[in-house]
């Protein structure tokens, strides 16, 4: 039986650790949208989350409105329009970019850089004034040439830290699982897959040799789940080209959302996830190259770097840096022709 004493200090310890584990803020800027929606009611539920802050241009009464009254301790606010920006960013220790167009069925991820690239300058340079120190997810595609933007404009505002700053490529990992976990009639939570280069077609790298448990297929069948996992947005688009067109927004707020909670938890400190994510790095011969992470109190705690590949591995690791670095030259390009 505990003492008195004991079971003193274990509820002070739970006290403590209520006023730690519940301060952060989190921001989701395009919280009214197709992802941000589905994202936000997740973390409404996150017990790790003090404030859930969503921004967009419009829609944000309703959609506030109706998340503030899920009976859980995660205050909401909602800010509707540029100018209120500021606030919505002001002291997050997250900010989620998922605004933004959707790809339609006759795009590529491409095709979204010049209609996207305003959101992320606009997002990310009222980042670098009220929450430069926020770790940043960006959701918002193209990824691969989204992410080196954000980056070359917080180096301007001088505030640009590696470790910060995150491309999220969990939905690669999450279709890999499930693919997998079809495959071998397990359940696919239990799959673990490193999937690594960058977050469209051929730059989407499958680890399939460090598949735990092994995964063993001739080379034709591993071809085609290589594939079905680089084309998994494309399948989506097409899927939903009859509802108006859009791209995947449940299963990416899925996957956003095991991404925020690995940061979370990282930022508690008391333990230190790992999780794939586009980043800042000299792993590769890109700028910016997704590898497994360990996440900690500043972000990025250590970069884990590439897994172990095959020969076959080897070569298309060649083909998807080639490729990423015409979509990262892409990004500083634009930002240097502005400048
Ligand atoms: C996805 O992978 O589903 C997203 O990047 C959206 C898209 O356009 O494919």
């Amino acid at each position: 039986m505990k003492s008195l004493r004991a079971r003193h200090i274990s509820r002070l310890l739970r006290c403590f650790s209520t006023t730690t584990r519940y301060n952060y803020k989190v921001t989701v800027v395009g919280g009214c949208g197709g992802i941000g929606q589905p994202l936000s009611l997740l973390l409404k539920r996150n017990t790790k989350v003090k404030t859930l802050a969503i921004y967009d241009v419009a829609r944000t009464p309703g959609i506030y409105t109706d998340l503030s009254h899920i009976d859980t301790s995660v205050v909401v606010e909602g800010y509707q329009c540029a100018e209120n920006l500021p606030a919505a960013l002001e002291k997050a220790d997250i900010v989620l970019l998922v605004g933004g167009a959707a790809r339609k069925p006759d795009m590529t991820r491409d095709d979204l850089f010049k209609l996207n690239v305003n959101v992320v300058e606009e997002v990310v340079t009222t980042i670098a004034d009220k929450c430069p120190k926020a770790l940043v997810g960006i959701i918002t595609n193209p990824v691969n040439s989204c992410v080196p933007v954000a980056a070359e404009i917080l180096k301007e505002k001088n505030v640009f830290d590696p470790k910060r700053l995150f491309g999220v490529t969990t939905l690669d990992l999450v279709r890999a699982r499930t693919f997998i976990g079809e495959i071998l009639d397990m359940d696919p939570g239990k799959v673990s897959i490193p999937v690594i280069g960058g977050h469209s077609g051929e730059t989407i790298l499958p680890i399939l040799s460090q598949c735990k448990p092994p995964l063993k297929l001739d080379k034709e069948r591993a071809i085609k789940l290589i594939k079905r996992i680089q084309d998994a947005g494309t399948e989506v688009v097409k899927a939903k080209c009859l509802d108006g067109g859009t791209s995947a927004t449940l299963s990416m707020a899925h996957a956003a959302y095991l991404f925020t909670d690995a940061l979370l938890r990282g930022l508690q400190g008391d333990c230190k996830p790992v999780k794939c994510a586009y980043v800042a790095s000299d792993v590769s011969d890109c700028a910016f190259f997704s590898t497994p992470l360990q996440l900690g109190k500043n972000g990025v705690e250590k970069n884990l770097g590439l897994p172990k590949m095959n020969k076959d591995e080897e070569e298309m690791y060649c083909k998807a840096v080639e490729k990423l670095k015409k979509h990262i030259k892409s990004g500083v390009d634009y930002f240097k022709n502005k400048s």
